[in-house]
Formats: structure tokens, sequence, C-alpha cells
């Protein structure tokens, strides 16, 4: 078709996913993943680290610059501030797996910087099936999506972090994948947005965001 955007055509991170769902195989095969477009100019495939028998799964929205170049998901600034909430919240980090909905970095190039672009709904889709089988692998009782991208690769697009952050969710029905038994879902905001936020409610937004990782973990017990 006259004008049609081949980038906006994705086929997907499924026939990448080996047939074995330990996290060693699913992080080696996902190295070669091809399922969109986005690991043509990034550095390589930022796979989920942590604990492979977490409670608790985090699960961000893409590798950022550093962690595109350290190949380990939350190492930056975001990390940083995330590695704090969760001291503030009582959260043993060893009790965390970490990992983002979308596995290579999204950038528009300015000068020598290179600028974080949301990814598309058509690249979170694309990448879906090595989060899923994450989810699979771990098998935690909780999952925090922080930030939007994260929250619609797991509730659907149409998910309002704004009308249920903090919130104890269901785990969705619209997901297929064997989970026994199924996690529950917080959603709260991203910790880049915390590290972004200039306004006088800075504090408060923070504190409102350790509190979420609070609630998230008190469901563990
Ligand atoms: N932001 C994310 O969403 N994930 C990371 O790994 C780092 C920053
Ligand atoms: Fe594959 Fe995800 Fe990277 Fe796209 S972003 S190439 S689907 S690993």
């Amino acid at each position: 078709m006259a004008g049609a955007n081949l980038s906006a055509q994705a086929e997907g991170a499924a026939r990448y996913v080996p047939e074995d769902h330990d996290l060693q195989s699913l992080a080696n095969a996902a190295s070669g993943c091809r399922g969109c477009g986005l690991y043509q100019d990034a550095t390589q495939t930022v796979f989920g680290h942590g604990n492979g028998d977490a409670p608790l799964m985090l699960v961000g929205e893409q590798p950022g610059d550093r962690e595109d170049q350290e190949g380990l998901p939350f190492v930056g600034p975001a990390g940083r501030l995330l590695a704090r909430a969760l001291e503030d919240a009582n959260i043993n980090p060893g009790s965390t797996y970490q990992t983002n909905a979308v596995k290579h970095f999204k950038f528009n190039r300015s000068g020598k910087r290179r600028i974080h672009q949301t990814p598309r709904r058509i690249e979170v889709v694309a990448c879906q099936p090595w989060l899923l089988a994450e989810i699979e692998a771990v098998q935690p009782r909780v999952i925090v999506c922080l930030g939007a991208t994260a929250a619609k690769s797991l509730l659907g697009n149409s998910f309002r972090i704004t009308a249920h952050r903090g919130e104890r969710l269901e785990w969705p029905t619209a997901i297929t994948v064997h989970l026994e038994p199924e996690p529950s879902v917080v959603a709260t905001l991203h910790p880049s947005a915390l590290l972004r936020d200039r306004s006088d409610r800075r504090q408060e937004n923070y504190e409102a965001f350790v509190e979420d990782l609070r609630r998230a973990a008190a469901i563990l017990k």
C-alpha cells in the first residue's frame, strides 16, 4: 500500500522465545531478539535481573542510556531513586526481580546525547512475550508496574495509573500464561517521573511512591 509505514510493523518476540523457560535460557535467547526494530540502534538487549525466585517483580518501561551500555536494568539515575525508595519502603532488593516492559533502549540523538523516547504500543506488544516468559519463570506473588508503559503492557492499553495507582489489582484474565497462584498487580509512577519532578510537591510525590511500594510488599505478608 502506498504510504504504508514499515516501521509500524513488528513480528514480535514470540518466535525468539525458547521452549526452555529458565531465566538464563531466556536471557541468552533475548540477546538475539529482532522482534521489533528497536534492536537496531541500541547497544544490547537488557534482560531482567535479580532473584529468580523473587516474590516481588518490578517492571519498568525500558532500559535507559546507562542500562543500554551496562546491559543491566535500573543501574542509572532512575535505578538509584528506585533503590532508595525500596530502602525507605523496607523492601530488601534481594527479594526482587527487576525488568522492563521493553528490552531495548529507544532514543533520539541530540548531539552526543541520547534522549529517551517512549516506546510505541506496537513495540510494547512486540516485547511482551519476554516479560510474560520472565513472569512464568519467576512466578512472583506481586508485580509492581512502574509507570504507564509497564502497566499498559500487562493491564491493557486503556489502563490509567492516575485512576488506580497503589491499588491491589487482580491478574488480568486477558493474559493466558500459566501461573499458580496468579500474582497481584500494583501500578505506580515511574521513578524517572519523580526524577523529573521539579514541582513543590516533589517530596510528597516521592513519599506516595514509597507508600505504593510498601502496599505492594504488604500483600506478601
Ligand atoms: N528506566 C526503566 O524503566 N528501566 C530501567 O531499567 C532504567 C530506567
Ligand atoms: Fe525484541 Fe523487545 Fe528488543 Fe524489540 S525491544 S527487538 S521485541 S527484545
